[in-house]
């Protein structure tokens, strides 16, 4: 993607998110000289990769297959591992209209998925085989607002603004917005985006970006690079 794309993309999507009365936190608007110079006292936000995160799975056409996200917390693996502490991670994220994010699944991350506003959220659901692989015949059991729902392999949940599901991570799923843009909420397990994805098909989980004019924020991607 080139970076004037990603800026795009960027305003487009804090105006959509505004739209709904919610408001992105104070570091979100952060140049990066400012992130540069502050870099002692983030310590939090580059070691948790909280932030922008826009991606078109390395494809090269975010409008078909992408997906808007801003991770506003995100816990420690260590507290995990340990069974108490901050364990859990919440995104606010837009799929727009027709816009896909592939079939994954997660190897360890549980996540509720919430459609904030907008159109509908449509999830296409499979089930996974004893070695985790998508599995095409059997019936998927989720609960939907505590509500539990059964679907056939492949069956695509809908979902209205105020509905969730929860998905665990053994649940492969895919989804995109219908009839509009929708506005995602996530709130899940602590969660590294670098190595929790398993992807159905040989994809990236972010963008390749061609520098054609100047970051208007960074994206978490950028923090190896930008601000070591
Ligand atoms: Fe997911």
């Amino acid at each position: 993607m080139k970076r004037s794309e990603i800026n795009t993309i960027l305003r487009h999507s804090d105006a959509f998110i505004r739209s709904f009365g919610h408001i992105l936190p104070p570091f979100a608007y952060w140049s990066p000289r400012e992130m540069q110079a502050r870099r002692g006292e983030i310590e939090g936000i580059v070691s948790a990769r909280l932030g922008w995160d826009i991606t078109d799975y390395g494809q090269g056409d975010f409008a078909r297959l992408g997906l808007f996200l801003f991770t506003t917390r995100n816990g420690r693996a260590a507290d995990l591992a340990r069974g108490g502490g901050m364990c859990y991670a919440e995104k606010i994220m837009i799929s727009r209209e027709n816009q896909l994010s592939p079939m994954h699944r997660h190897i360890v991350k549980a996540e509720d998925i919430i459609n904030r506003g907008g159109a509908t959220l449509a999830i296409e659901m499979f089930s996974s085989d004893a070695a985790g692989a998508l599995d095409p015949t059997a019936p998927v059991v989720v609960a939907s607002d505590g509500v539990t729902k059964g679907l056939p392999a492949g069956g695509i949940l809908r979902l209205a603004p105020g509905e969730s599901v929860t998905l665990m991570p053994g649940n492969w799923h895919a989804f995109w917005g219908e009839g509009g843009d929708v506005l995602i909420g996530e709130v899940s397990t602590v969660n590294d985006d670098r190595t929790d994805n398993i992807f159905r098909e040989p994809i990236g989980r972010f963008a390749d970006i061609e520098e054609d004019e100047d970051p208007l924020h960074l994206l978490v991607s950028d923090y190896d690079t930008w601000i070591p």
